[in-house]
């Protein structure tokens, strides 16, 4: 008898420490995937087109914006970065990998890049990274309305006050040359733009479209000798050649009025733009939002509403160029003389 009460005892301790021990798992169950959620490690995939210093700039201020949002690579953040190097099959290539990475977010900078990606995903959230005209790219269906897997940050510059900028610096300037790359759609639009202010300044406008990087040189070398100024609109293949443009432009004095700061940097006269850095952290801060659940067919592409006037005063010098006092009091400086 005193056996039996002992085995009994024995079991039913035994079943209360196994309930508990189910009661125990499952109270904690919720708790542990709740923290996993937390920590969950998300991926953003980022694809280049080419590299210059802008889109350098902008792909920094993408990965600083992120970190200051609380994402760190390695603990809840993957960040793959691609670089398509100008190349039409490797970016298509690359798009393809981000996508099979199971990419949470994508980031295309610079149209083509962009372009790559929406045309390999209908699904996965891509982030436009300066693209100039995503309507016109067929990228979004409108700005505030984006309608599908695609929104962004657009870096449309204020064109008109560019070519009034050139108009001020060079009055006596009749003819300008806009250097472009025929490949670009982002390059047409404003070119076209540019083209309009120019003509109701009363200057003429010739167009030197050039069809790869190895013409470059001829045609600034050619333009140069027809033209009072050189305009550049944001064109990636100029962009990444901008030594060699600044190298022939220089030996006839040409002014070149371009349409980024990092292009006044290396050699431009002059511009009123979009700070680079400013447009990055833009981007990596849609990106944050999408990342939390922002749906990107209803959140609006972000559009700058003025640029920053930049003047390369070493290059003024070099051309015999006075610049005006007022524009001087406004401008940001840099080239040090
Ligand atoms: N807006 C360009 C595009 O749509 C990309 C770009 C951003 C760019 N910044 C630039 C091109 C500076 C030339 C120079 O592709």
């Amino acid at each position: 008898m005193m056996k039996n009460k002992g085995l009994i005892a024995s079991v039913v301790v035994i079943i209360a420490v196994v309930i508990g021990f189910f009661i125990y798992q499952t109270m904690n169950t919720p708790a542990k995937t709740a923290k996993k959620a937390e920590d969950k490690v998300q991926t953003v995939g980022i694809l280049q087109f080419v590299s210059h210093p802008a889109l350098d700039t902008i792909t920094k201020g993408v990965k600083d914006a992120l970190k200051e949002a609380g994402y760190k690579e390695g603990k809840n953040l993957k960040i793959v970065f691609q670089n398509g190097q100008a190349d039409q099959s490797k970016l298509a290539t690359m798009s393809q990998q981000l996508v099979d990475k199971k990419a949470d977010v994508l980031v295309g900078v610079a149209t083509p890049a962009a372009q790559s990606l929406a045309n390999t995903t209908k699904d996965i959230p891509i982030v436009l990274g300066a693209v100039t005209d995503p309507v016109g790219a067929k990228l979004v269906a409108s700005l505030d309305n984006p309608g599908g897997n695609v929104t962004g940050v657009s870096d449309q510059p204020p064109v008109a006050s560019q070519i009034k900028l050139g108009k001020e610096l060079l009055p006596d300037a009749k003819t300008v040359g806009m250097l472009y790359s025929s490949t670009e759609v982002n390059s047409k639009y404003q070119v076209n733009e540019a083209s309009k202010t120019a003509e109701s300044l009363g200057m003429a406008v010739k167009e030197y479209p050039v069809a790869s990087t190895n013409e470059i040189a001829q045609t600034v070398q050619v333009m140069s000798q027809n033209v009072d100024f050189i305009y550049i609109p944001l064109d990636n293949t100029i962009a990444n050649a901008m030594q060699a443009v600044v190298g022939e432009a220089n030996k006839s004095k040409t002014p070149i009025i371009t349409s980024v700061d990092t292009m006044v940097e290396q050699g431009g006269l002059a511009t009123v733009g979009i700070d680079q850095y400013t447009l990055g952290k833009k981007t990596g801060q849609m990106v944050v939002q999408i990342l939390k659940g922002a749906d990107p067919s209803v959140t609006p592409v972000y559009t700058f509403k003025e640029g920053v006037t930049v003047l390369n005063e070493k290059q003024a010098e070099f051309l015999g160029i006075q610049i005006p006092d007022n524009l001087k009091k406004e401008a940001q400086i840099v080239g040090n003389k």
